[in-house]
């Protein structure tokens, strides 16, 4: 999931590179690098552990610039985070210099080659393998065409890569190829770019072509040619990008959880609009199929939107399977799945691996995809049969907030369409969308008595969340949302599971969260609460009844907002658990915007 871009021109593309790496620096932050072609023979590099602005300052004190140039923003997979482990490596002669994202699994096999050969590696990266691996079969075929430097490298490679390749004895060219990690590009008169997202194209053209798995482009300033790896000429699918450019700013805001966090509301206004606008698609979508079997899918805090569809079904009784499965999963332990089922993709950035790797099994045994996706363009939003926009604008901090609530609502139209696929049903789920956009303002304007609660569970190191029925997908979301917020380890279980061992780790004081907004279970889960409460932990209840319960109230530490049935109730505490964990992670001085070992976009297995 590391962020990838290239451009050659005839002008000086280094101020280029960076406005573009600013766009994919979401996508990784362990450390950035350029590379820029200059004149005589040799390619430079300069690059930096850590986020962009210290390749800036780097750069600042030692610029470089050209005519031509790769970039690469990291999320470390192979060696640690580290100025020599970060992107664009070099060849010895330093006549090819390359960026990667994406595994080689057979990069200890390549690495053997290249040992044999006298060369010494200077990182840990299965990416150096690879400059290498080209530099080798140039000394040989020094003349060697882009379409002959894909065609062997393809041949050396196994796994999942989007590459980009600059080369000295060629530098106006540049190669990019793609496996299973998504690559774009622009090609005008004068320029050429190409970027791992369309994100960071679109200040030089609205059209965009897009690579498919299998194939490469080679660019220059005056054209391109896309090919397979067989060298074979092949069509690049066109896209128009034709969705307003957001402005990424804090806004006024400290941070960008906590505005993104502040535009719950709106992202879910915007996602009523978004579905209202797709629903005759939707009802003719869900229509045209006889449908045996729904499968949620979706990784992360997605896949818990579709832990609630699924037990939203079970509220429905909804005379069929509805699974909700997590994307790693799916294609190692499928379940049976064939022309009868559905899959419904949940996904932010569209582009996570897993997620793709799972639709693309599923579309195999015949079933039909319907996502949910929130970057327009990205890939599951383009390899679903139907997909529908979950409309949340731009989401920059890792730890994802307006998206989910918007995820979260999406399979429960899903789910509401399933039981009565009526214009009266999708009136029902949008008026009840609108509502739960109201309570989360107004949880939004308590956010004090949540910072005081945060305050209450910052010193601790761990903590439990409970529920039941659909309130164990709220617990779900607290325990990831605490754990990668506010590294304070947070265990989801079902409230009645939790007599069965886990009440064990009970210690004075602990922490407990408790959710209480299925009405089908909440004196269930109250019986819960009672048990752990005579055991010395403290509960942190939040209700969702028309007035305060002082029963409950006296169990613990408080928070009732709105009742407003099922789902919305479960879902509106969604916004507490996430008010509660950027003001954690505050408290822990964590980065809450980009958590440590993270990155916003999933793009590897
Ligand atoms: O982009 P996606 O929605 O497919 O991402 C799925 C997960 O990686 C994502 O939800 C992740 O768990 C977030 N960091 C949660 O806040």
């Amino acid at each position: 999931m590391c962020g990838i871009v290239a451009a050659t021109a005839t002008r000086n593309i280094g101020g280029d590179l960076i406005r573009m790496l600013r766009c994919l620096d979401y996508r990784g932050y362990d450390s950035a690098g350029i590379s820029t072609f200059s004149g005589g023979n040799a390619i430079e590099v300069r690059k930096k552990q850590g986020p962009l602005a210290g390749l800036e300052e780097v750069l600042g004190e030692s610029p470089i610039d050209g005519h031509a140039g790769i970039g690469h923003t990291r999320w470390a997979t192979h060696g640690v985070p580290s100025d020599e482990n970060a992107h664009p490596h070099l060849s010895e002669d330093c006549g090819v210099s390359i960026v990667h994202n994406g595994i080689i699994e057979n990069y200890r096999e390549l690495i053997t080659e290249i040992e044999a050969a006298g060369i010494k590696r200077v990182s840990e990266t299965d990416t150096e393998v690879l400059v290498h691996t080209i530099s080798l079969f140039l000394a040989k075929n020094g003349d060697a065409t882009a379409q002959q430097i894909v065609w062997y490298l393809s041949q050396k490679i196994r796994g999942a890569f989007a590459i980009v390749i600059q080369r000295a004895n060629k530098p106006e060219e540049i190669i990019g190829m793609r496996y299973q990690c998504p690559m774009n590009f622009v090609s005008l008169s004068g320029i050429a770019a190409i970027s791992s997202d369309i994100s960071s194209l679109i200040e030089y053209s609205r059209d965009i072509e897009v690579l498919k798995d299998g194939q490469a482009v080679a660019i220059t300033p005056n054209g391109h040619a896309v090919f397979d790896f067989n060298g074979t000429p092949s069509e690049s699918v066109k896209v128009h990008a034709d969705w307003p450019i957001d402005k990424v700013a804090k806004d006024g805001f400290d941070h960008f959880l906590r505005k993104e966090i502040s535009q719950e509301p709106e992202a879910l206004r915007a996602l009523v609009k978004s579905a209202r606008s797709s629903a005759d698609e939707l009802h003719a979508f869900i229509a045209a199929q006889d449908i045996k079997k729904v499968i949620f899918l979706a990784c992360g805090s997605a896949a818990f939107a579709g832990t609630l569809g699924s037990f939203y079904a079970r509220h429905k009784k909804l005379p069929i399977d509805v699974l909700s499965e997590i994307g790693s999963e799916f294609r190692y332990l499928p379940p049976y799945v064939d022309d009868k089922t559905l899959m419904v993709a949940v996904s932010q950035s569209g582009e996570t691996a897993d997620s793709i790797g799972a639709i693309e099994h599923a579309k195999s045994q015949g079933a039909r995809v319907l996502s949910f996706v929130n970057v327009v363009g990205s890939t599951i939003d383009r390899l679903c049969d139907m997909s529908v926009r979950l409309a949340a604008g731009p989401e920059v901090a890792v730890p994802s907030s307006k998206a989910v609530i918007n995820q979260f609502m999406a399979t429960t139209l899903v789910v509401e369409l399933l039981a009565d696929n009526s214009e009266a049903s999708f009136d029902a789920w949008e008026k009840g969308c609108l509502a739960l956009a109201d309570t989360i303002e107004n949880i939004i304007a308590r956010e004090d008595e949540i910072a005081d609660f945060a305050a209450k569970i910052a010193g601790h190191q761990s903590s439990f969340a409970l529920g039941r029925g659909l309130d164990f997908a709220s617990a779900l979301e607290m325990a990831l949302k605490l754990k990668e917020t506010a590294y304070l380890h947070c265990e989801p279980m079902f409230a009645g599971e939790f007599k069965h061992g886990s009440l064990s780790l009970v210690e004075y004081g602990m922490p407990i969260f408790c959710f209480l907004g299925d009405p089908a279970v909440r004196h269930k889960s109250i019986t819960a609460i009672e048990e752990i409460k005579a055991r010395g932990a403290h509960p942190f209840i939040f209700d969702a009844q028309d007035r305060d319960d002082p029963d409950v109230a006296a169990l613990g530490h408080y928070f009732n907002a709105a009742n407003l049935g099922p789902p919305y109730s479960s879902v509106a505490h969604l916004t507490v658990a996430h008010l509660l964990s950027y003001h954690a992670g505050l408290l822990r001085n964590t980065d809450v915007d980009r958590p440590r070992n993270l990155a916003k976009s999933v793009t590897v297995e």
